[in-house]
């Protein structure tokens, strides 16, 4: 939804201002940030953190390993050695500015050069890390989105080594991480037993509550001149599981219902990640055995994907000559993962559906077996 980057920011009270008192006070050098998808941790970082990174001296970068999940190892350092060859800031973090951060075609075509990219990766972060805060004397904050994307990554001696730079690189180097998975954060914290891992202090990015819920119906007034019944947007908000996201594509539903009852605006928005959206057509483009991979999931049912339980059900169900096995299973989710339809959660073995709306979608579609 496109319309969604141009709808105002709610700004967090008094959280940047932790975060500087944190990273200033001597005490810790790291924080951690949890919550889960689609709650507002990116744009939190863009819309305030760095830009304050700015107000406060410091020269701040901004990597999403996210988009380079597929190896964020070799996304991680190719996207520092970016920084250290455009010798730039983020100065201003649009949007513009945070695409070119991401693994832009021209780092991507310079490394592309070499006939194996990832042979010493450790020795290329090292570089890069030191390359990067050597560029001046002032306090260079890294901001890493979608950090525990590297728990899933398979080189444990690359943390290791990302750890002992980090630490190298201290007072000057502050780092600030997002998750959105606390067992995965947790879990890789406590796997590499580093003393800067766990001297890492996690904080949560607060839920949005009332005050939010008051300024998106002020705003659908200054649009539309009607008033919202902020009470009635409030328990739509509760509805949709307190994600800001949906408020604001229900409240832009709202007004595109020509009527002021957010609850018009919430069946509009649950219409379009039905019949009319493109959940529909991500589920018709599944093929069946991706479909009972993800209506497990959507069902929240509690049998691993991997166990022998779940293969003997979609063996029946899909009634193919062929058997499925874990291995098999394990395929049809990489293959997911790929398209971006799965996310690994950050433990072997476990996955969750990217989307909590496509989630939704399917969950509720499940509940009306007739419609298979
Ligand atoms: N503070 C906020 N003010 C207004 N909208 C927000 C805010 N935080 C989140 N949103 C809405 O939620 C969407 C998802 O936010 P995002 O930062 O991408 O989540 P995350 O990074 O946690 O997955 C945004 O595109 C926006 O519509
Ligand atoms: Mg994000």
């Amino acid at each position: 939804m496109g319309s969604q980057d141009s709808i105002r920011y709610f700004p967090r009270k008094d959280l940047v201002e932790t975060i500087h008192g944190l990273l200033t006070s001597g005490l810790t050098h790291a924080l951690t940030m949890f919550a889960g998808r689609r709650m507002g941790k990116t744009l939190f970082v863009k819309q305030e953190l760095l830009p304050a990174a700015e107000t406060w001296r410091w020269r701040a970068y901004y990597i999403d390993l996210w988009v380079r999940r597929d190896n964020p190892e070799l996304g991680l350092v190719e996207e520092l050695e970016g920084f250290v060859e455009r010798k730039q800031t983020l100065k201003k973090p649009d949007k513009l500015l945070a695409k070119a951060g991401y693994g832009s075609t021209g780092i991507q075509a310079e490394w592309s050069g070499a006939s194996n990219p990832e042979i010493d990766l450790q020795g290329r972060l090292k570089r890069a890390m030191r390359a990067l805060v050597g560029q001046g004397d002032e306090s260079v904050l890294l901001v890493v989105d979608e950090f525990q994307t590297l728990a899933a990554g398979k080189h444990e001696d690359f943390v290791s080594t990302f750890r002992a730079t980090m630490q190298e690189l201290q007072p000057q180097l502050k780092l600030f991480f997002t998750g959105s998975s606390r067992d995965a954060l947790n879990s890789m914290f406590r796997k590499r037993k580093a003393p800067l891992f766990e001297s890492a202090m996690s904080l949560l990015l607060p839920e949005l509550g009332d005050d939010f819920v008051e300024d998106r119906a002020a705003i659908f007034e200054e649009i539309t001149g009607k008033q919202m019944d902020a009470a009635e947007l409030g328990k739509v908000f509760h509805k949709i599981a307190h994600v800001p996201m949906y408020l604001n594509q229900i409240v832009l539903h709202t007004m595109l219902s020509l009527t002021a009852d957010p609850w018009e605006g919430f069946r509009r928005w649950q219409r379009e990640l039905g019949d009319q959206g493109s959940y529909e057509e991500q589920w018709l483009k599944l093929k069946p055995v991706d479909r009972a991979i993800v209506e497990h999931l959507a069902s929240r049912q509690p049998a691993s994907l991997f166990s022998a339980e779940f293969s003997a059900k979609v063996t029946k169900r899909l009634g193919e000559e062929k058997p499925y096995t874990p291995q098999r299973i394990q395929t049809a989710v990489n293959r997911m993962v790929k398209n971006m339809v799965l996310a690994p959660k950050g433990e072997a073995g476990e996955y969750e559906i990217e989307d909590r709306a496509l989630e939704i979608y399917v969950a509720a579609r499940t509940a009306r077996p007739s419609d298979r």
